[in-house]
């Protein structure tokens, strides 16, 4: 067993792998194979022409020992949505759910009881593995889940977070995959992130690719906007307009401020927005939020010459609310009306 707990850096002991071809479709049921490399063709499709979705999700150890994965049917859903978008074969979703079974089955020991902090991030990914260059959707593809202990892609500690709004890149178009996950979305994106890391931000925010006025998602992660406070606070995510991704966490927030009494609003937010009523202390908090993070808080703004902060950059009340919220959920200390976690007993 390889330990660390950097993201993505070293990985459990197993993986789950599935083939599908034209000819056969899936190849039978997911097999738990040791992690380790696999040898493919020079020509294989899916590394030239980056026919590759993937999806991250995260495992649970609750307060009574049991192992919880939260929401896989929603990535199982979301993944079938990002192959459909890249001509892909769909994962029937009990497949899905079969192989995060046999990954947490084999692996979920990994993660221990005493540290509530670490989560086992699961790692599907499709991608086209026929050794053909022809411009045309492969006709074999190979789906695996791999998975390691991560704790946290910033910090356990939600410290906020600085952003670059982006206006020289673009990380989607209009009728693109930008609300697919697939490989490219996030090749694209690096040369923002980098330039966001060169201007002393943490993070990339991404605006709409038309008018480049309205914010869209920020990084790997979708963005909230808090207006006013207290239990009247109102609770603002962008809408869904096809250049973004429909984050689970985004959906799982939506729902727990709604239940929380909230009013919560899918509303375009201009950059200018952002500004003036950050300044005029009508936007109180701004939070991003995704599987790998959880919530975080965004601090401080970089638009240029513009520059200015949130809260005080400091986090919010509702931002540590939501982010609270979420991990209780994760940990079994609340109930779970929504059948959100895949419990896995007997480990
Ligand atoms: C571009 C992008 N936006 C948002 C999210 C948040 O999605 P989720 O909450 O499903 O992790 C992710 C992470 O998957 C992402 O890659």
């Amino acid at each position: 067993m390889t330990t660390g707990h950097g993201f993505g850096e070293r990985f459990t002991d197993h993986m789950v792998l599935l083939e599908w071809t034209a000819e056969h479709g899936w190849a039978g049921r997911p097999r738990l194979l040791p992690h380790g490399d696999l040898a493919f063709s020079p020509a294989m499709a899916g590394l030239h022409y980056g026919q590759v979705v993937f999806e991250g999700l995260k495992t649970h150890r609750r307060t009574d020992g049991t192992l919880a994965t939260f929401r896989p049917d929603a990535h199982a859903h979301r993944f079938r949505r990002s192959a459909r978008r890249l001509a892909m074969p769909e994962l029937p979703e009990e497949l899905f759910l079969e192989a995060v079974d046999a990954f947490v089955g084999a692996d979920g020991a990994a993660l221990p009881a005493d540290d509530p902090t670490l989560s086992l991030y699961l790692r599907p990914v499709l991608f086209a593995s026929e050794p053909c260059l022809a411009l045309r959707p492969a006709r074999a593809f190979t789906f695996l889940l791999l998975g390691f202990v991560t704790s946290g892609f910033f910090s356990d500690r939600p410290d906020p977070v600085s952003v670059l709004v982006s206006r020289e890149f673009s990380r989607a178009a209009p009728g693109g995959t930008g609300q697919a996950k697939c490989a490219g979305n996030y090749a694209g994106a690096f040369l923002a992130q980098q330039a966001a890391a060169d201007a002393g931000c943490h993070q990339v925010v991404w605006l709409d690719p038309v008018e480049r006025r309205w914010v869209e998602e920020m990084g790997g992660m979708n963005l909230f906007f808090v207006r006013g406070s207290g239990p009247t606070a109102e609770v603002v995510t962008p809408p869904l307009t096809g250049t973004l991704l429909p984050g689970v966490t985004r959906d799982t927030l939506l729902t727990l401020a709604a239940r929380r009494g909230h009013t919560v609003r899918e509303e375009r937010v201009s950059v200018k927005q952002w500004r003036a009523q950050s300044a005029s202390g009508l936007v109180t908090e701004t939070f991003a939020c995704g599987t790998a993070a959880l919530v975080t808080p965004v601090g401080e703004v970089c638009d240029g010459t513009n520059r200015w902060t949130i809260g005080g950059g400091k986090p919010g009340p509702l931002t540590l609310e939501m982010r609270d919220a979420l991990s209780d959920l994760h940990q079994g200390r609340v109930p779970d009306p929504h059948g959100w976690l895949r419990i896995h007993t007997g480990r």
